[in-house]
């Protein structure tokens, strides 16, 4: 299975793709976190990427199409993927289908995950994140049980460098002009779902589980 999480900055895609690739038995991609890892790991690659990503602008195509083709195709789990930040703009999404057309495969559902701006720069700045595993907090409304400290691994976490205001306003910039059209890219392909990502996390992640079922069984 092929499953595209899309939604804003902030819209819950990294916390229900936990929920939903450990549901499902998929591999977890996150662009974003491949591209932290590569900034980290202080690679040419990595030092490219940094700006655009301080900056709350989009990388490149080609470079992010590089990065994440070939992990969808060869996916570590034998159910597929999830994949949560990836296709972001339409030459994405077209290389991909692409690719995944010469593999004999397809994506099989999108999930867009519809979150209203004004609620976006409040669930961004008290984000909290795993470095290890993935798994997202939030200071006020989803704390961990030990401040600072993951409650599965027991990592330290993390605070992004872009999830300051003034970058989310230039990620939701982007969000809106070059990711948002996609929505009609996958609804023509009668692919698109949305779900109301306003409810609590237990809420989305069912109705979320209740779409990818009646699709895929
Ligand atoms: P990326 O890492 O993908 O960030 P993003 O899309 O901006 O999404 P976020 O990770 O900020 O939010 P999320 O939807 O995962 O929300 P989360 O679950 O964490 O990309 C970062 C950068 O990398 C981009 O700006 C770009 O530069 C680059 N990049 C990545 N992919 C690219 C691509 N394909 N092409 C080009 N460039 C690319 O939740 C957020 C907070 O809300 C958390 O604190 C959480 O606890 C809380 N929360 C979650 N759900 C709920 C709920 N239901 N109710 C209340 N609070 C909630």
């Amino acid at each position: 299975m092929i499953l595209i999480l899309l939604g804003p900055p902030g819209a819950g895609k990294g916390t229900q793709a936990v929920r939903l690739a450990e549901a499902f038995g998929l591999q977890h991609l996150s662009s974003g976190d491949l591209l932290r890892a590569e900034r980290k790991s202080g690679t040419e690659l990595g030092r490219r990427v940094a700006g655009y990503m301080d900056a709350g602008a989009l990388v490149p195509d080609e470079i992010i199409v590089q990065v994440v083709l070939g992990r969808i195709l060869q996916p570590a789990r034998p159910a597929g993927v999830l994949l949560d930040g990836f296709p972001r703009t339409q030459p994405q999404a077209e290389a991909l289908d692409a690719a995944l057309r010469r593999a004999g495969k397809k994506v099989d559902l999108v999930v867009s995950l519809v979150v209203p701006d004004e609620s976006i720069v409040d669930r961004i700045t008290g984000r909290r994140s795993c470095p290890a595993c993935g798994a997202v907090y939030h200071v006020v409304t989803m704390p961990p049980k030990v401040e600072g400290v993951c409650d599965r691994d027991g990592a330290a976490l993390a605070h992004r460098t872009d999830d300051t205001a003034e970058v989310v306003s230039q990620r939701l910039a982007a969000y809106h002009a070059q990711t948002r059209p996609l929505e009609e890219y996958y609804r023509a392909r009668g692919l698109m779902t949305e779900v109301d990502g306003t409810l609590d996390v237990d809420a989305v992640f069912e109705r979320c589980r209740d779409v990818v079922r009646a699709r895929v069984g």
